[in-house]
């Protein structure tokens, strides 16, 4: 099986000059067209042993519960042919309510929450289906240019089946004020495309008297294929 290139002005130029740190990871080169061959049509397959306690709970993964408005993330990782993606990895990473990674690196002026790490990994099931309890982020302040917040995200990394379809993305919210002055949403050059990383309010995952919930679809590849970010 091999994979079609992604559809044009689907994903982000390496080098963006609002997004500064681009200047220093993006290739000098144009890149090279290699044929595709077992290592890209090939990728590494997970267990079970890969996954956390609480693994889809990030509420639970502490003696007590993390601050922050408890929320429901799910949805399905699709192939460039619209077929489930099952039993792929599906790692998430985020700060925690007040906007602070639990990371060394981040020294925002912002609470560290000892009871969210905001880390998961979850297994797709065999329809490609994924969800997590987690607390909604707060936005953070990092610095690009004057007065530069991001807007509140979710870090997704996918691995597929193969490595060409491996993404490393980010999930949005809708209505979120930030996202029009935000130099990595806008790095994605297609009004369209963008609207992909924006989770959409779903009261079918909403629970009663417990959290909201929000769906977020992964399509690797293809012509409906979510960007990087
Ligand atoms: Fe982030």
């Amino acid at each position: 099986m091999t994979f079609r290139h992604p559809a044009a002005g689907t994903h982000p130029a390496f080098a963006t000059p609002s997004y500064g740190s681009t200047a220093l990871r993006a290739p000098k080169l144009a890149p090279l067209s290699l044929a595709q061959g077992p290592v890209e049509l090939s990728g590494p397959r997970f267990d079970t042993s890969v996954l956390y306690p609480h693994h889809d709970d990030m509420t639970r993964q502490s003696t007590a519960a993390p601050l922050g408005e408890r929320i429901i993330v799910a949805g399905q990782v699709r192939d460039e042919n619209g077929h489930p993606v099952p039993n792929t990895l599906v790692e998430i990473w985020q700060c925690n309510a007040a906007g602070r990674y639990h990371h060394p690196r981040d020294d925002h002026d912002a609470p560290l929450d000892p009871h969210f790490n905001g880390n998961s990994r979850v297994l797709t099931d065999a329809q490609g289906h994924w969800k997590i309890t987690t607390i909604k982020p707060g936005a953070y302040p990092w610095r690009n240019h004057p007065n530069a917040w991001r807007p509140a995200h979710i870090h997704f990394s996918v691995f597929g089946s193969s490595m060409l379809q491996r993404l490393i993305t980010q999930m949005y919210f809708p209505g979120d004020p930030l996202l029009g002055d935000d130099p990595i949403f806008n790095s994605i050059p297609n009004d369209k495309v963008k609207e992909r990383l924006i989770s959409r309010f779903d009261w079918s995952l909403t629970q009663p008297e417990w959290a909201l919930g929000y769906r977020f679809d992964i399509v690797l590849r293809g012509d409906e294929a979510t960007p990087a970010n």
